[in-house]
């Protein structure tokens, strides 16, 4: 897990993988009382916003802030959640994406990312991208400038670079020295001599981020660098249009952080916004597609019917609700280490702030091997 930074509220929305290494309301056929327990307790928008409002995984609280400024001053709602995820990409004490994200097994930082721009129906991304800090602004150059949608490894990077993005290395000495531990204890009997002893870091962390500007357009943009240690090439569910982050201007958006392998089986921003379309709040969408992640997931990566990692996606819709949903509730522990856990980043007329998110399962429903 990565360790959080309470000044800034980075790396909001992780929950260890305890294997490591591994480690619609009425359309949907629930009621209201299916979401009552998770709901219990914290305040979520159900008057819509009529202003600017931006939505994003909790280390993106100066990045919503950002962006409902520059939407208020008519910048467009993907331009400016770009802007606002751009803030983490470049900010190297956040491990999970861009300049000093926690790189792959070989060392290598490698980015993932995708955007939806509401008003033109077009989409972007980029994965494994190598050398490029905002992944994002690729991603968006990608919509802009060509008929493809998603660019890979070595073709995405000379594509950034023909267009004038600088490449620089994005292994800080502190990533580095994270991936050396690693490496360290894969084998007790291999050559590596243990470091030391210190927490060993690893993420699923990601930032997503929906906007919808005064017109009530919407973009939706997610980036990362994925899951630590990867196996170099991997790529996970943030640079997926319908798994990272969906978005269509006439119902929503919606976006995900946490372990990308359980989201792609669902499609699990497309999931959401499709349940918006069919009459779920923003909450109640998040809530359902975590149900159908549940569902979904092997055996192997179960406990008493319980997921053995965590998840969360965020949603807005076009009237101005929004929400989020998590797995877990975080532990007491959890929430003593970090004042973000459990929070997503909200910010609308009222100013920039973290808000509760809804859980599926409360901490006594959490499988002890999740610690
Ligand atoms: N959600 C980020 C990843 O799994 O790569």
């Amino acid at each position: 897990m990565v360790d959080r930074d309470k000044q800034s509220g980075l790396g909001a929305d992780e929950e260890t993988m305890a294997t490591s290494g591994l480690s619609r309301r009425a359309a949907l056929g629930l009621g209201a009382a299916a979401f009552g327990m998770a709901a219990a307790g914290r305040s979520s928008a159900q008057v819509g916003s009529s202003g600017p409002l931006a939505v994003a995984s909790a280390n993106g609280m100066r990045g919503v802030k950002l962006a409902v400024e520059l939407m208020a001053s008519g910048t467009d709602p993907l331009d400016a959640a770009i802007e606002g995820v751009a803030i983490q990409e470049r900010d190297p004490k956040d491990r999970s994406v861009g300049l000093g994200g926690l790189p792959n097994a070989d060392g290598v930082v490698q980015l993932d990312a995708s955007c939806m721009h509401g008003p033109t129906r077009r989409a972007g991304a980029v994965g494994a991208l190598e050398g490029i800090v905002n992944a994002s602004r690729v991603a968006k150059a990608v919509l802009e400038h060509t008929d493809h949608i998603y660019l890979m490894g070595e073709g995405a990077k000379r594509f950034a670079t023909d267009l004038g993005f600088k490449e620089e290395d994005l292994l800080t000495p502190e990533s580095r020295r994270s991936w050396l531990r690693w490496k360290g204890r894969l084998n007790p009997n291999d050559a590596w001599l243990e470091f030391d002893q210190e927490h060993l870091e690893s993420t699923h962390g990601t930032i997503n981020m929906c906007a919808m500007d005064q017109q009530r357009n919407i973009g939706s943009v997610t980036t990362t660098s994925g899951l630590s240690w990867k196996i170099p090439g991997r790529v996970g569910d943030s640079p997926m249009i319908g798994a990272g982050q969906y978005c269509d201007n006439s119902v929503g958006a919606a976006g995900s952080t946490g372990r990308g392998e359980a989201n792609i089986k669902v499609c699990g921003a497309f999931l959401t916004v499709e349940a918006m379309r069919n009459g779920a709040s923003p909450e109640e969408a998040c809530l359902a597609t975590l149900r159908r992640v549940v569902e979904m997931t092997e055996d192997r990566l179960l406990e008493g019917g319980k997921p053995l990692f965590g998840l969360n996606f965020y949603a807005i819709d076009k009237q101005g609700r929004y929400g989020s949903a998590a797995l877990y509730e975080p532990t007491a522990e959890r929430k003593a280490r970090s004042d973000v856990a459990g929070k997503f980043a909200v910010a609308d007329g009222k100013g920039a702030r973290l808000e509760d998110m809804a859980f599926l399962y409360s901490v006594q429903q959490r499988p002890a091997a999740m610690g």
